[in-house]
C-alpha cells in the first residue's frame, strides 16, 4: 500500500490507517535489529541528512542507526557544527543542503513550525524530529508502537500523561495520536503547566480529560506516561521548587502501587530521576522506557522507508 504523504510533519496530518501502516511496518523492521548483521539494502544509494539544531541523544542516534540499518548514507549536522551558529538562516541552510540532493532531511529545531517551513522550500522528504513546543511525531509513533505491543488494540484504552504539558511537544503529538487510535487520554499537570485549549487537539473531541491531581488518575489508567519539566522552555515561577513538584506530581513507589496491576509506565527521556520519576519506578518491572527506545529505531526505519522511497530487495 502506498503511503499518502511526502513528509512527516505532525501527527495532525495522519489518519488512523496511516498510523497502523507505520506501526505494522515498524513491527516487521524490529526483527532486523536482533540479527547478527543488522543491515538490509533497502535504502542503498539514498541520502539522509540529520539536521539537529537542538540537543538530542535518543532521537538523533536512533535516526542515524535506523538509516544505517537500511543502508542509506547518513550525514549528521548538529547545533555546534551547522552554519546556523554563524548566522545563516534555517531556510538558507535547508536550500544549501537541498543543492546536494538528499532524499530525506530530518530536522530538530527549537522553533515551532520549523519543519513545515523547510518542507515548503525543499524537494527532499522532511521528517520533524521535534519542533519547539509543537510536535514530535516520531516520538508519538514509537509510543503508540510500544503501547500496542503491550496492550493490543488502543480503542478505549486509558492513558495518563503527567507533567509539563504546556511545554511538551511529546504530550501534544501523543494526545493527537492516541485519541485518533481511539484511546482516552487523561492529562495531569499543575494549573500553570496545563495550556488553555489543549483539548482542541483531541481527535475526535471528547476523548481527553484534564486533571490537577495525579492520585485521581493512577487507578484509572492502563498506561502512565511521565514527562520531564521542560526547563529550557519555561519561564521561571511555574512551580515553587523541584521538591514540591516531585512530592505532588512525581511518580514514586507508593504512587506506582496505586496503578492497576497490569498498567505500564512510560517516559520519553531524558529522565530526571527523583523529580518526575523515582529511580525504583523507572527501573522497575512495569517500566517500558527502554522498550520505547528500541521501538524508536524500528519506527524511524519504517518512516525512512516510506518517505525515502525504499525498495524491498532484502
Ligand atoms: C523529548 C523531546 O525532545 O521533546 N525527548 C525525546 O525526544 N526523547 C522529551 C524531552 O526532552 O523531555
Amino acid at each position: 500500500m502506498a503511503f499518502p504523504h511526502r513528509h512527516l510533519l505532525g501527527m495532525a496530518d495522519l489518519s488512523p490507517q496511516d498510523i497502523t501502516q507505520i506501526l505494522d511496518l515498524a513491527d516487521t523492521f524490529l526483527e532486523i535489529s536482533t540479527r547478527p548483521i543488522k543491515k538490509v539494502p533497502t535504502l542503498r544509494g539514498r541520502t539522509v541528512i540529520n539536521l539537529f539544531l537542538e540537543p538530542s541523544t535518543r532521537t538523533r542516534t536512533s535516526f542515524e542507526i535506523a538509516a544505517k540499518r537500511l543502508s542509506a548514507d547518513t550525514i549528521n549536522l548538529s547545533g555546534s557544527t551547522a552554519s546556523t551558529v554563524k548566522g545563516e538562516t534555517l531556510l538558507d541552510t535547508a536550500r544549501n543542503l537541498q543543492a546536494m540532493a538528499p532524499d530525506v532531511v530530518v530536522l530538530r529545531h527549537s522553533a515551532s513550525g520549523a519543519a513545515h517551513l523547510i518542507a515548503a522550500h525543499i524537494d527532499a522528504a522532511v521528517i520533524n524530529a521535534g519542533d519547539g513546543m509543537h510536535e514530535h511525531p516520531t516520538q508519538a509513533l514509537l509510543d503508540l508502537a510500544t503501547i500496542r505491543r503491550h496492550k493490543g488494540d488502543m480503542a478505549r484504552l486509558r492513558v495518563g500523561i503527567c507533567g509539563d504539558i504546556a511545554h511538551s511537544r511529546v504530550a501534544r503529538s501523543d494526545l493527537i495520536g492516541l485519541t485518533l487510535m481511539g484511546a482516552e487520554v487523561h492529562l495531569v499537570a499543575p494549573r500553570t503547566m496545563m495550556p488553555p485549549g489543549i483539548e482542541t487537539l483531541c481527535r475526535p473531541p471528547g476523548r481527553v480529560h484534564l486533571h490537577d491531581a495525579l492520585d485521581e488518575v493512577l487507578p484509572l489508567v492502563d498506561v502512565m506516561m511521565m514527562l520531564r519539566l521542560q526547563s529550557e522552555r519555561q519561564s521561571a515561577g511555574l512551580f515553587p521548587n523541584l521538591r514540591e513538584y516531585s512530592r505532588t506530581f512525581g511518580l514514586g513507589p507508593a504512587r506506582a502501587a496505586r496503578l492497576r496491576p497490569d498498567a505500564i509506565i512510560m517516559h520519553p527521556g531524558p529522565l530526571h530521576r527523583g523529580v518526575e520519576i523515582d529511580p525504583a519506578v523507572a527501573d522497575g518491572p512495569r517500566s517500558v522506557i527502554l522498550e520505547q527506545v528500541t521501538y524508536g529505531v524500528a519506527v524511524r526505519m519504517a518512516l525512512l522507508y516510506l518517505l525515502g522511497g525504499g525498495t524491498v530487495e532484502a
